[in-house]
Parts: C-alpha cells; structure tokens; sequence
C-alpha cells in the first residue's frame, strides 16, 4: 500500500472538470464474429454430497458449470468443495488486482474507484474501507449470502471475511457495459424475447481467468426457485444470469449520468445483491419492478429485466433517489444519437454515450424484424465492441443462454469476449440436472 499522504493530499486536489459524455467509440474497423457457436452439452468432472461440477466448452476456452443443492450454507459448502484451491486462488488474485489498482489510483492512471471510496481508503486502509462497507450494507443484504459465504469458506479453505470483502467492489468500482430487450416486431418469431448483457470491466484483472456458471437449485422454496449466475469461481453476486422463471438481468455501470438520475447513496442493498434476489425469488417482472422501486438503492446504473412468460423487457434509470422503468416508447435519454426502435430498448456502454449508442441503434435497426442470437453475435455486439470481459445473450423464450468470456491468460486467440467463440448453455436442461445420489436434505448450519 503506498503511504496514506499520497491519497490524502490527492483527494484535496480539485477535480479536474469533468466530460459530460464518455470517451471512446467502437472502431470503424471492427470486425464481425463469424466463429461457430459450441453446442456439445456440459461434461461431468466430479460430485460432493451437495454439488456437481461440469466443464463446458473446447480446449482451453472451457469452463466450470457448478451445480450446488440445499440449503443456503450447502450451495456454498459444495462450491468450495468443488473448488477448492481455484476459489483461493481466485480471491487471492481478485485482493491482489485491487491493491495494485488502490496504488495505480494513486498516480491518477486508473480511475474504477468512486472518489469516496478513496477517501475510505486514505482514512482507514483498504481491509477497513472494504469493512465499513460491508457493515453499512448489512442490513440491507439478505442473511443467506453471509450463509453462503461461510460455506464457501468452510468447504474451500478460503478467508470468509476477505471474500465479504471482495463482494463489495460492484459498489465500489465502475464499470461500462451494454444491454437490450427485443420483442415483437423486432424479433422474427413475434411471440419471443431476446435479452443481451455485455460486460465490459477489468479484462486486465483476473476475473477473465475463472469464468464459472453456477447453477442453484434450492431445497425450500423459501430460499428461492432455480436460477443461474453467470460470474466466477467463488463469486455468488449477480451481475448476469438467468432463472428458472425464464427471466434474465442485465446491468450498466453509469459514469455518465444526466440530472434526471438524482444522487447515489452508499446506504443500501449492493446492487449484486438485488439483481441475484431478482434472479433467486422473483416470479414475474412485476415482482422485480416492485422490488427495485421499493429497494434501498445506491449508486447510479441502468438495469435491464426481461421476462419470456410475458415477452417484455423493461430497462430501468437507477439510483438512489431514482427508479424509472422504460419500454421501447418512453426509453430515455430522448437524443438524437438514442432513438427509439419500435420493440427494442437498447443502452451502449453509458447513459450520456453518443458513439456507443449510435452504433448499438444502427446495428439492431439494420436486423430489425430478424434480431436473432446469431446476428447479435456475428453483426451486433462484435461491431459496437461491447462486452469485453463477458458478453451474454438470452434466448428467453426458447431458454437457452449464449455465453462468452475473454481471453484467459493462458489461452490464445483474440482478447474480448465479443470476439470468441460463444457456448450454448440449454438452461431447461441446467435447471432439471438431477441431484447427486446420497444428498443430505438438512444444512447441518
Ligand atoms: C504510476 O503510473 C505508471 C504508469 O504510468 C506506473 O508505471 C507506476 O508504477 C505508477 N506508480 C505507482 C506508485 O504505482
Ligand atoms: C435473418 O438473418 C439471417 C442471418 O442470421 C439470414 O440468413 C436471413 O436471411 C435473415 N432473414 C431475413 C428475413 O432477413
Ligand atoms: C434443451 O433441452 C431440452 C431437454 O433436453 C430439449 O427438449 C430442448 O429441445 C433443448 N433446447 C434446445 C434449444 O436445444
Ligand atoms: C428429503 O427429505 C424428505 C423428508 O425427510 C424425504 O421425503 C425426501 O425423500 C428427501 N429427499 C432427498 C433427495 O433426500
């Protein structure tokens, strides 16, 4: 850690003004993603009492699919099971990768930090920065991740604080991403919905070497239906994924907000947090409009909820002052470089993000009657050049799930997930996976 004046000292400094819109658009150059679409079904690896891990994908593009049954404790006993060694690695690096960037923030070269968390950090050091966090959120966050958490610490080895810890960094750190609904006339089968989430975060971090599909299938109802997250080893908020519902979430990072947005607040529920409750408990997208308008909220970002029982999408404004619920009539910002597409809501990379959304709106114009899977894949995403930690695309309706990931660092081929190869995931046939004999029934927690 660089010594606590070096922050102190940078966080009096006045802040340099501040662009209105992001930086950047995709290049004119960008190719598309003409790589076939794997489709072999999952391979199984091994099983504990209350888990199974699958590989998923070719050569070194493969990755884990974690199933865990029971009960909240026993989803994260059998992950850290299962995995063991990779999830203490995994954090391991993630601690690591944050301490570098604490220190490159310093010298003002990486900017995923929100400035009150540097100042956190200045104060307290970063375990107690990350600490204050958790205990400010607390009481906002369903019990059953502190659960969870102490399985995966009691099955993997791995310090359950120091996990805590990292699950708060989705408050902390700032991403830019992309997302859309398609319905209706957009789509070619006019009944169906099709959901995209493109991640774009630290391709430089470790994350893209430990992508992981964890699948749950709780005992009791009461701790949720079937629901897929689509993240890491070891890491159980939800920032992508799908449920048994048929419904999926997507999730925008906003730097650039307008005024509309209101203020953020740090006293609430980690975003991860409610999009994974949208995931684990709620039937319908009523249940999750009515559960992000009555969350405690934080921090600025667009969320996206399609639900395939109804073929509708809703992108969502949020903050913590702020849930606006948008359809392909009343979707904002209102500009010329955002227009609306009939049955289609889209957002590229921002809120204020002309270049982004200008070629995000022009790639689903182009396929508009015929936005499929494979023309998202080959002719959409890869243009915009969005997604490049992780790119999924939901078929809900048919209930298959798309997924891509970056390149590992020990895997060759193009960097960014839009690039790669995508694997097919059949969710109807993740969510029925039969238990592993000899289960036991009751968390013994
Ligand atoms: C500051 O940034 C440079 C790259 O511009 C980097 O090489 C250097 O290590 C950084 N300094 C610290 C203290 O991290
Ligand atoms: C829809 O897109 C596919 C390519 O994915 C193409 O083969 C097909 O001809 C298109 N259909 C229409 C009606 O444009
Ligand atoms: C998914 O799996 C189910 C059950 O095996 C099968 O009926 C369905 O056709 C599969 N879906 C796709 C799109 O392959
Ligand atoms: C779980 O327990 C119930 C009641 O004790 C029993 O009927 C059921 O067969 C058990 N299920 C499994 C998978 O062990």
């Amino acid at each position: 850690m660089a010594p606590l004046w070096i922050l102190t000292v940078l966080l009096v400094l006045p802040q340099t003004s501040l662009a209105a819109y992001c930086h950047g658009s995709p290049s004119k150059n960008a190719k598309q993603n003409l790589n076939p679409i794997y489709t072999d079904a999952p391979r199984f690896v091994r099983s504990v009492v209350n888990g199974k891990l699958y590989t998923v994908g070719t050569g070194e593009d493969a990755f884990d699919i974690v199933h865990v049954w029971g009960k909240p404790y026993d989803w994260g006993k059998a992950q850290g099971q299962l995995l063991g060694e990779k999830a203490v690695k995994m954090m391991d690096a993630v601690w690591e990768y944050l301490e570098d960037q604490v220190i490159e923030a310093i010298n003002g070269t990486v900017h995923i930090f929100k400035p009150w968390f540097l100042k956190d950090i200045a104060d307290f050091g970063l375990e107690r920065a990350l600490d204050l966090e958790l205990s400010i959120t607390k009481k906002y966050s369903g019990s059953y991740f502190y659960e969870e958490a102490q399985g995966i610490s009691d099955g993997s080895g791995l310090d359950v604080q120091k996990l805590l810890r990292i699950h708060m960094i989705g408050e902390l750190t700032k991403g830019s991403c992309s997302m859309f609904g398609a319905w209706g006339s957009s789509v070619p089968d006019k009944g169906s919905l099709l959901q995209l989430r493109a991640l774009d975060w630290s391709v430089d971090g470790p994350f893209k070497d430990y992508p992981q599909v964890t699948v749950y299938h709780p005992s009791d109802p009461k701790d949720g239906h079937p629901f897929a997250n689509f993240g890491w080893t070891g890491w159980f908020g939800s920032i992508t994924g799908m449920s048994s519902q048929k419904m999926a979430i997507s999730e925008i990072g906003v730097s650039f907000p307008d005024s509309t947005f209101g203020t953020e607040s740090r006293f609430g529920t980690p975003f991860t947090f409610l999009l994974r409750d949208v995931l684990q408990f709620d039937k319908t997208l009523d249940d999750a409009i009515n559960r992000i308008a009555n969350a405690r909220r934080t921090c600025d970002l667009i969320l996206g909820v399609g639900d395939a029982k109804l073929g509708q999408f809703r992108g969502i404004e949020y903050s913590a002052s702020v849930a606006d619920f948008f359809d392909d009539i009343n979707m904002r910002p209102a500009e010329d470089w955002h227009p609306k597409i009939p049955n289609v809501v889209y957002w590229g990379m921002d809120w204020n993000c002309p270049a982004f959304n200008e070629v995000l709106g022009k790639q689903l114009t182009k396929h508009h009657g015929n936005i499929t899977v494979e023309n998202t894949i080959r002719d959409v995403v890869s243009i915009v050049q969005t997604g490049n930690l992780q790119v999924a695309v939901y078929d809900l309706t048919k209930n298959v799930a798309y997924l891509s990931n970056a390149k590992a660092s020990y895997e060759s081929g193009p960097q960014y997930a839009y690039e790669r190869q995508y694997v097919r995931l059949n969710m109807t046939e993740l969510f029925t996976e039969i238990p592993p004999e000899h289960r036991e029934n009751n968390s013994n927690h």
